[in-house]
């Protein structure tokens, strides 16, 4: 049975890695199933490298000297002479931070709420039930995973997703499974309304019109992934998620009030508290490049917990693998003699496809379309 195995895997020299990760994957019971087992002790494929653990002792810590505060945006008062203003903290937290908060951003907290109790209700179905989702096909709209990047990662990550797109083409409810039905398609509406409120302001920012992002697509589909992170035997030698950045124009998250997620500023991990009712908002690797790197798309992980399940549900504006022959680059508009092009133009389905080839490896996809290395 998966998980029997207490001593982190045994004898190095016998230890058949990619024979331990297909037991895994074939159990189809994700991270849940390891922690529903008892295991007081990690699989080893799920330890963190101890070059991995030290470079971190640096950079994180209640000793950090670095105290940012993850701006928070208010909502609530564009109609009413605040669109200056919310345009102007949109800029600063784009370009400086690449994450920001915002509240009064319209989703009552019912839906917040509901939305993650219904996730969460899925994650925790019988395993029987859940086998029917589980998948890694590329091009399934609906599956239930655990770590996309199981094969190529350095290790394995503490957490089981619902990955469900939702758009461009619009889908069918039926797809989805029964217990977070009706929520995860309420909240996928109300989402992508907050999603166009941001592009807006997002356009605004880079002196565009308010819709030429809306022009592009940015809105067009999104995919929404809902995270269970379990609660975790030994936190400190694995993770929650990898740092990485994301493979999107941008990401709405909405995180519980656990804590974990993170992100790198200044050679610094900073928290990003919960903020009750609030909704993180995070520049994605397609919108750093047609910004051509005026926002941030910055590195982020979660960190694993003895405290848990932590819930959170990640909404992915991308266009993911729809087939569209449009050609995404740095917007001409904001390029100039002195602020030429730093990408090349890449079609969404290679640069997910790239993305997704080469996992959460520590290192960003942007590297591979920029000009100048
Ligand atoms: C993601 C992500 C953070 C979280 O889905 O890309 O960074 O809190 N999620 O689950
Ligand atoms: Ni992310």
């Amino acid at each position: 049975m998966v998980g029997a195995d207490d001593s982190h895997g045994a004898d190095p020299a016998t230890y058949d890695r990619y024979r331990e990760l297909k037991r895994f994957d074939e159990s189809k019971s994700g991270v849940k199933g390891l922690a529903d087992s008892g295991i007081a002790s990690l699989p080893r494929f799920f330890l963190r490298p101890p070059e991995d653990i030290a470079a971190d002792r640096h950079c994180s810590g209640p000793a950090a000297p670095t105290r940012l505060e993850i701006p928070v945006i208010d909502l609530g008062s564009l109609a009413a002479g605040g669109r200056p203003a919310a345009v102007a903290r949109v800029l600063e937290a784009g370009r400086e931070v690449g994450f920001f908060q915002v509240v009064n951003h319209g989703i009552p907290e019912s839906v917040l709420e509901g939305v993650l109790a219904a996730a969460r209700a899925f994650h925790e179905l019988p395993a029987e039930v859940k086998v029917g989702y589980y998948s890694r096909e590329m091009g399934r709209k609906v599956k239930f995973t655990s770590n996309f990047d199981l094969y190529e990662s350095k290790h394995a990550n503490w957490r089981d997703t619902l990955f469900c797109v939702m758009g461009p083409e619009p889908l069918d409810p039926l797809e989805l499974p029964l217990v977070c039905r009706d929520m995860m398609m309420e909240y996928s509406r109300q989402v992508k309304a907050l999603g166009t409120t941001l592009f807006e302001l997002l356009s605004e920012a880079l002196g565009l019109k308010p819709d030429h992002l809306l022009k592009m697509d940015c809105t067009k589909g999104h995919a929404l992934l809902g995270h269970y992170y379990p609660a975790c035997p030994e936190p400190d030698l694995t993770m929650g998620t990898t740092k990485h950045s994301d493979p999107d124009f941008l990401t709405i998250l909405l995180q519980d009030q656990i804590g974990g997620l993170q992100i790198y500023y200044r050679d610094q991990w900073v928290d990003v508290p919960p903020v009750a009712g609030a909704l993180v908002v995070n520049i994605g690797d397609l919108l750093q490049l047609m910004s051509n790197d005026i926002f941030k798309s910055v590195w982020h992980r979660v960190l694993a917990n003895h405290v848990g399940p932590r819930l959170s549900m990640a909404c992915f504006f991308t266009l993911h693998l729809y087939p569209t022959t449009r050609m995404y680059g740095p917007i001409k508009e904001i390029l100039s003699e002195d602020r030429p092009a730093l990408y090349r133009e890449t079609s969404l389905r290679e640069f997910v496809t790239y993305y997704d080839s080469k996992g959460l490896d520590g290192t960003s996809a942007l590297t591979h379309f920029r000009l100048v290395k």
